[in-house]
């Protein structure tokens, strides 16, 4: 009976291992959450919310699109919510493309656009691309790539934490006649934002996600804008009561009350510049990063998954990325001074060890 199954079918024959959460006394920098409590104001909103358990939510998240359109500048029939931004990429994906067709993303890039293509039995196009600090706009537009039905950006990009100006998405998005779908999940940590190109370009779709920089990973709250006849399809094809009666208070309270969170930011990228000035010293590179996490390449002689495993054996987690050709990388979520201490203290006391030959099983 498997013979008879697709390729597609097969893959998923296996289904994921699952992983069990950390406990607390783990410092989790493994997926750029933000570590931080709700503001009192929005905390009370998810309590509020729980009053209402035995109703179903809203329909279609009518009062939270609302709330993002006014705070995003946009008509309400602009703004789709999701229960985290990857459920309306997952709906990019089923509304269209086919199987058989292709899209194509920057990499290294956000590896669940892997599953995603692989689920519709579509090819996802990578092209390579290590320091985006501009666009490959010929290759996206004129390579093979052009047969992409459409092309994604992540912008601040994950996991190379590189920031692409805006002027270049917008070349990117008037040159090209298919949809861009712009994914600007850290964009809170970054100079710049491409909301403006809104109302320029029908073609043109935003992610915002409220995991990074509103400390909600855990709630499940995300928005695609764009123009309402792409919107209408993605609306059309979602799950009725997609979101939690708590993401949908959540996400409106945090819309009412983001200046609140400007202090987090800046905690963020002042903390995210002492620490990539700190490695440097332990010998280890962090480049610039316009995220909350820093890619940093560790000495010559260990490669990530070494370092990975060193620092899990203390405690600590970080990201490793043998698929996306970042052997000799690991990716640190930047969070609270004590745990950005912890990680240095960490790396620095493995660094010594690793000096004096000894190995990482030992430490
Ligand atoms: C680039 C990028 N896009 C989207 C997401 C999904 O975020 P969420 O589903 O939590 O909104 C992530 C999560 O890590 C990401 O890195």
């Amino acid at each position: 009976m498997l013979s008879s199954l697709s390729q597609t079918a097969r893959q998923l024959n296996a289904p994921p291992a699952g992983r069990t959460a950390p406990d607390a006394t783990y410092v989790k920098l493994d997926t750029n959450e933000n570590p931080f409590p709700l503001p009192t104001i929005v905390w009370q909103s998810a309590i509020i919310a729980l009053e209402r358990q035995y109703l179903y939510p809203e329909d279609d998240n009518l009062s939270l699109r609302e709330a993002a359109a006014n705070a995003y500048g946009v008509a309400t029939d602009h703004v789709i919510a999701g229960n985290g931004s990857s459920e309306i990429l997952g709906l990019i994906y089923r509304a269209f493309l086919a199987p058989g067709e292709s899209v194509a993303m920057l990499s290294p890039g956000f590896s669940f656009n892997r599953k995603l293509a692989m689920l519709q039995g579509a090819q996802l196009l990578e092209v390579r691309c290590d320091e985006p600090q501009s666009l490959p706009i010929e290759q996206l537009l004129l390579g093979c790539e052009k047969a992409a039905k459409f092309v994604l950006v992540a912008n601040p990009n994950n996991p190379t934490r590189t920031f692409i100006p805006i002027a270049d998405i917008e070349r990117l998005v008037a040159e090209s006649d298919r949809l861009v779908v712009l994914d600007e999940a850290y964009v809170d940590f970054a100079p710049d934002n491409g909301l403006r190109l809104l109302s320029r370009y029908p073609t043109l779709l935003i992610l915002r996600t409220f995991s990074k920089s509103y400390a909600a990973a855990g709630i499940r709250v995300g928005f695609g804008l764009g123009h309402p006849e792409l919107i209408g399809r993605l609306r059309n094809i979602q799950n009725v009561f997609n979101m939690n009666v708590i993401g949908h208070a959540v996400g409106i309270s945090v819309l009412a009350h983001r200046a609140i969170y400007e202090d987090n930011h800046r905690h963020i990228t002042q903390e995210r510049e002492r620490v990539a000035s700190a490695l440097s010293q332990l010998g280890l590179s962090a480049t610039p990063s316009d995220a909350n996490f820093l890619l940093v390449r560790v000495p010559a002689g260990h490669d990530g998954r070494w370092w990975q495993l060193a620092l899990e054996r203390q405690k600590i987690l970080v990201a490793f990325f043998p698929d996306e050709g970042l052997e000799d990388c690991i990716r640190v979520s930047i969070g609270t001074k004590t745990q950005m201490d912890a990680i240095l203290a960490a790396i620095s006391d493995i660094s010594g060890r690793s000096k004096m030959g000894i190995s990482p099983a030992a430490q």
